[in-house]
């Protein structure tokens, strides 16, 4: 058997034969068109990474049984943990476009028209399967039609059928709300240290919503009714108020052994957020760099448009902003022996 050869086996000659740049054939007459083509490839090729290890996680999830202790959870974080690492690196590459002016720009921008990075479909894959809905998207209008510069059908479709399927955020979600901890077995010998009434409310969270309250000052008194809000009426966003308790449970006592994982998957889910974030920033003061205020080639309002964006496009925002619900670690609840026993892997 012909032994595999390496340009073959990475299908090397597809991938160098798929840069034909419109404004130019000869490398004498040649512009930045070259860089451009090249640099949206290589992020399209990333995207295509992020997208399988999306599936990959939430294949973990969906198969179901998920065990804090399994190889199941660092697996997710390590694959978690690498889609940010791939997004630091198409952070940095912004850069390598930038090395082209405006002017550069111009010299083949019309050739491109109607086509733009609006009409990526694996980008619109990477926010759908991560959890950002069509209804939390800004300027929702300009995703609702297929005209020029838009999706075409087939891509929205297939959007679509990624928002339709559990999302990383509802599995995270179901995750979270299966959390045994609070089960009466652990909590029997647990000292309520508040004299108050604990009504319908776990005592633990009794005391904590006190400690909370403790914490806050004067001008922030507005932060209890909140709490409750949110982790006792309504939840948060599309988290509803079992997750949140479960994700402040995991945020405060982290030091414990078997919620170190599950804190750095809380921890990462906000990281990837924040790295898609801050690639969005880079892009949006690109373009404005490029085009200053003119429309873009998808028909958006251009940099006004990806401005908004950048403050409403998050899936994990509930996640990131429990940290508005922390107290001091030494006035957080003693917790009681059995359940210390449970989660040091003493079982
Ligand atoms: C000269 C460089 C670039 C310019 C001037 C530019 C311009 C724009 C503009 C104006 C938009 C808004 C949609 C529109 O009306 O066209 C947009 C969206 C977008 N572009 Fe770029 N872009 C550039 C480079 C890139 C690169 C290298 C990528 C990498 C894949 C990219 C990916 C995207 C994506 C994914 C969107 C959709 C963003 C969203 O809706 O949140 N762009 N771009």
């Amino acid at each position: 058997m012909k032994d595999l050869y390496y340009s073959d086996y990475i299908e090397l000659n597809k991938i160098l034969n798929s840069q034909h740049p419109k404004s130019f054939s000869s490398v004498e007459d040649g512009n930045d068109e070259m860089l451009f083509i090249i640099i949206h490839q290589v992020y399209e090729l990333w995207f295509k990474q992020i997208i399988f290890e999306l599936d990959l996680v939430r294949h973990i999830f969906i198969k179901g049984g998920i065990n804090d202790n399994s190889d199941d959870m660092s697996k997710v974080v390590q694959k978690l943990k690498r889609i940010g690492k791939v997004l630091e690196l198409i952070n940095q590459q912004v850069s390598v476009l930038e090395t082209m002016t405006a002017l550069d720009f111009l010299e083949f921008r019309n050739v491109l028209l109607p086509a733009s990075g609006f009409q990526s479909k694996q980008f619109r894959l990477i926010e759908a399967k991560l959890g950002l809905k069509m209804e939390q998207r800004y300027k929702r209008e300009y995703y609702k039609h297929t005209r020029r510069g838009s999706l075409s059908e087939s891509d929205l479709q297939e959007v679509n059928q990624a928002e339709s399927e559990s999302t990383l955020k509802e599995l995270v979600i179901k995750w979270l709300e299966r959390m045994p901890f609070f089960e009466e077995e652990y909590w029997k010998d647990y000292k309520q240290a508040a004299e108050l009434d604990s009504g319908e409310r776990h005592k633990f969270w009794v005391d904590y919503r006190n400690a909370y309250q403790d914490s806050l000052s004067e001008n922030e008194s507005g932060r209890l009714s909140e709490f409750d809000k949110v982790f006792f009426e309504e939840g948060r966003g599309d988290v509803p108020p079992a997750a949140m308790r479960a994700a402040l449970f995991i945020t405060i006592y982290r030091n414990l052994p078997i919620f170190q994982m599950p804190f750095e998957l809380l921890n990462t889910l906000s990281e990837i957020d924040e790295l898609l974030s801050n690639w969005r920033y880079r892009h949006f003061m690109m373009v404005r760099r490029m085009i200053g205020l003119r429309v873009g080639t998808g028909g958006t309002s251009g940099a006004g448009y990806l401005e908004g964006t950048l403050s409403q496009h998050y899936a994990f925002r509930e996640i990131t902003e429990l940290a508005t619900f922390l107290i001091q670690r030494s006035k957080r609840p003693a917790l009681p022996i059995v359940l210390k026993e449970k989660v040091s892997f003493n079982l």
